[in-house]
């Protein structure tokens, strides 16, 4: 949760490493600094965001040879200026930035002590510098002492560290949390995600765990920090174009990430060999289980309907962060579906080592290519969806959907069928986007909830899923409280809360559920709810209708983007951080 940047090239430093650390603010915003070598190491650091901080120290006139960069989500010690990274060793000659947790740093943080290390920050990262020069004073090489300290870190981390007696190099090392290297001609860079540099070069090497790099403007060399062997490492190529990683003209990346869903869902096709290779995993296995979480996790739980309704099979859909407790049910007859948009969620990550360990195999359904997951994985499929840069996951939620829907077809033959009506859920969604009208009635029901405390959303079958899609949607960016419920759990308790005009959404696509989601909604209405239909027709139970396709099989993809939309302008009308909702951060590459 932190995204850390670094530079050695040509190019004027202070511009660059601002433009990396404004692409990685989506994953962390709430302190930065820069550390950077000119005539000695020097540190530039505060708590608040990139822009303020930037303006304080005048990042874009840094000059020197190479620096390292840091936005931070915090976790271990508040929100401070001395909290903020880089990190610096007792003598300040060695700088860190780090992303991750340090699991054993109250131990080595005690054991540094006793040896005279003065520590000025409350964080687990500061034990990162303070270990390096230890090793670094016996051994006088750098990489010899970052191969010591890496090998008495417990935890996460993915770290850059530069030497003011190096000044010509920058040494990343990576493990559980992710870091790719991207190779330019007289430059290169080291970031946590691709976006950061992609405006440059295209060229990817992605670390893995326990390696580290040794970084120059005209070299890149990889050991293994366990072997300490130099390891050859395959050059990727990034499909993305920079465009892609742009805001478009669009106020807010989540505006263009949800127009873009006219032309997104599509992009799963055209895998047709993955897809047979997966399902014969599905085929192979006697237990099936889909793993995710957050958004990702949604798009588990709707698909795992499909899997009942059109596969016959039972697929489990389970939070990752839950997975260590049912892991005791897989084994080496299981399959588990991990489904992860950045590939890089630490609670799907570790659910996935521990599967592979009691002999699963692993299916990774990712958007970043050459994610971790991907690369764990013993099959894959993207949904290429290009970069995904605002915190709410949007276009890789119906695109996640599109795909696995494609998947559960083909076990029954039907992913030709599939496929055409992929392509006529997205003409729909783009019907959708383009209508002012919609636009416009959805803006206008936003206004009207804007000040409300608690939005409900129900839906039975698989709109249960768009339920809970929708209110996380709401949830995360208006900050307005939201609920998703099955329709038929309300009379179980749930149904106590609705007063005098507490607004419910109700999703009532035009299947076997209808009926009984209208029941529900009359339900509450009888009790004072203000009832939004999301459905194809008026009924006399609504009090608003946002009018939706009559699609049914793949509803899901087509009622969540009056949902997407309605969050957005909820968050616009309460003046919400609309791209860097408060206290979030796009890959939770933290347990
Ligand atoms: O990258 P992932 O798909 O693994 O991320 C999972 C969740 O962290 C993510 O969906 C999160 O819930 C989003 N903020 C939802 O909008």
């Amino acid at each position: 949760m932190c995204g850390i940047f670094g530079y050695t090239g040509f190019r004027r430093l202070g511009p660059i490493i601002l433009e990396g650390l404004k692409r990685l603010e989506y994953r962390g915003y709430d302190s930065a600094g820069v550390a950077f070598i000119s005539s000695g190491l020097q540190v530039m650091k505060d708590a608040g965001k990139i822009d303020e901080i930037s303006r304080k120290f005048n990042f874009s006139g840094i000059d020197g040879k190479l620096a390292i960069s840091h936005t931070r989500w915090a976790t271990h010690g508040a929100v401070t200026q001395t909290n903020a990274h880089p990190h610096i060793s007792c003598n300040g000659r060695i700088a860190v930035v780090h992303n991750g947790i340090i699991e054993n740093y109250i131990d080595l943080k005690r054991e540094l002590i006793s040896l005279g290390h003065k520590f000025r920050s409350e964080t687990d990262t500061e034990v990162i510098p303070h270990l390096i020069e230890e090793f670094y004073r016996k051994t006088g090489d750098p990489l010899k002492a970052i191969f010591m300290a890496v090998s008495k870190l417990d935890g996460s981390f993915a770290f850059l560290a530069i030497f003011e007696d190096h000044p010509d190099r920058i040494f990343a090392v990576r493990y559980k949390s992710p870091l790719v290297i991207g190779l330019g001609d007289g430059e290169n860079f080291v970031a946590s995600d691709v976006p950061a540099f992609l405006k440059y070069t295209k060229k990817v090497i992605f670390l893995d765990d326990m390696e580290v790099a040794v970084i120059s403007r005209d070299s890149v060399e990889v050991f293994n920090s366990l072997t300490r062997e130099k390891v050859d490492k395959e050059i990727y190529i990034v499909p993305w174009s920079v465009e892609d990683a742009e805001r478009g003209g669009y106020p807010h990346f989540m505006m263009k990430e949800i127009m873009e869903q006219r032309f997104t869902i599509t992009r799963v096709l055209g895998q047709d060999d993955r897809i047979r290779e997966a399902s014969q995993l599905i085929k192979d296995a006697q237990k099936v289980f889909l793993v995710a979480a957050g958004t990702s996790y949604h798009a588990c739980l709707a698909s795992s309907y499909w899997f009942a309704e059109i596969a016959g099979v039972n697929a489990r859909a389970v939070l990752a962060s839950e997975f260590p407790s049912i892991s005791k049910l897989v084994d080496d007859k299981s399959l588990v579906i991990a489904v992860s948009q950045s590939g890089e969620t630490a609670d799907v990550l570790e659910s996935v080592r521990m599967a592979k360990k009691r002999g699963s195999k692993i299916l990774g359904i990712v958007n970043v290519v050459g994610s971790s997951l991907m690369r764990i994985s013993d099959a894959f499929l993207t949904i290429n969806a290009g970069p995904e840069i605002c915190v709410l996951a949007t276009k890789s939620y119906t695109s996640q959907l599109a795909i696995l829907y494609l998947l559960v077809n083909d076990l029954v033959g039907r992913l030709e069928n599939a496929k055409e009506e992929i392509k006529r859920a997205e003409t729909l969604v783009a019907h959708m986007l383009e209508s002012e009208a919609l636009l416009k009635d959805i803006r206008r029901i936003a206004k009207d909830l804007s000040a409300s405390e608690h939005i409900f959303l129900i839906g039975r079958g698989i709109s249960y899923a768009t339920s809970l899609e929708g209110a996380l949607k709401i949830k995360e960016v208006s900050y307005i409280h939201a609920e998703g419920f099955a329709g038929g759990e309300l009379k179980h308790g749930t149904l106590a809360l609705i007063e005098e005009g507490t607004p419910c959404i109700a999703i009532v696509p035009e299947d076997e559920t209808k009926d009984q989601t209208l029941g529900n909604a009359m339900e509450i209405k009888a009790r004072g709810g203000y009832i939004i239909g999301l459905s194809n027709e008026e009924h006399v139970v609504f009090d608003e209708l946002i009018r939706t396709p009559s699609e049914t099989s793949l509803s899901p993809i087509v009622m969540i983007i009056p949902l997407q939309l309605l969050a957005y302008y909820l968050a616009l009308e309460r003046g919400c951080n609309v791209d860097q909702p408060r206290n979030l951060a796009k890959s939770v590459t933290v347990l």
